[in-house]
């Protein structure tokens, strides 16, 4: 999703993985890794070193998009946390609302995140699942708003055109997870909660 990027920044880098990958990849690309805590900046800096690419990442400790020139990104990466970390990072970066490409990968409060992003001027162009060591996780890919592209809402909008195992168990992951949240909130007379469950199920069902 990243291919092409000529300005890369990783938010919420942790051990660095994804920006050593890109340095080892994409030649051309600036990149930029950022963490809110030095200890996992500390780790990514050793293994850019080891890997021999410490020379080609920008490392930062900092919150979110808080770092000298991240507003030159022309890709932003925050994946890893939850929804309203990344609504919060973006928030607090308005200039995001331009960029070219930002890939999201929300942990929880997915349609929550979808729905902000919408209501601020992003537009959700694509999401997908992927499988690794038996857990799945979403990527949601932001574009500039283009008014001839169709307006989907929710990544499940997208993930329902995917022809993969990892996108079918996610729908029936997220079923499976209302429906057991519906009993909790019945047994605990929590109508609003239910009710609001009920019009997820009902979404979740019709895909
Ligand atoms: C679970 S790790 C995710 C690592 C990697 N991005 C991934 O997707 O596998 C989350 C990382 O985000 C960092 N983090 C949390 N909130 C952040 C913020 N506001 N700004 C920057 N980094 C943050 C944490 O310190 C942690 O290293």
């Amino acid at each position: 999703m990243a291919e092409g990027g000529k300005v890369i920044s990783d938010v919420g880098t942790d051990h660095g993985l994804l920006p050593i990958y890109f340095a080892q990849n994409f030649q051309a690309a600036k990149i930029f890794a950022a963490d809110l805590r030095q200890g996992p900046i500390n780790v990514a800096k050793e293994n850019a070193k080891a890997q021999g690419v410490y020379s080609r990442i920008n490392f930062f400790c900092c919150d979110g998009l808080d770092f000298p020139d991240a507003s030159l990104s022309d890709t932003v990466i925050i994946s890893g946390m939850g929804g309203e970390t990344i609504a919060g990072i973006l928030q607090r970066a308005k200039w995001t609302v331009n960029c070219e490409r930002l890939i999201l990968g929300p942990q929880t409060k997915y349609d929550e995140l979808c729905i902000w992003l919408f209501k601020n001027g992003y537009m959700l162009k694509d999401a997908n699942v992927i499988c690794e060591d038996g857990r799945l996780y979403l990527l949601l890919l932001i574009g500039a708003l283009d008014s001839k592209e169709p307006k989907l809402l929710f990544a499940e909008d997208y993930i329902i055109k995917k022809e993969s195992l990892a996108c079918e168990n996610w729908i029936k992951d997220r079923i499976k997870r209302t429906n057991k949240a519906i009993f909790g909130a019945n047994k605990a007379k929590d109508n609003e909660r239910s009710a609001k469950l009920t019009e997820l199920l009902d979404r979740l069902l019709k895909y």
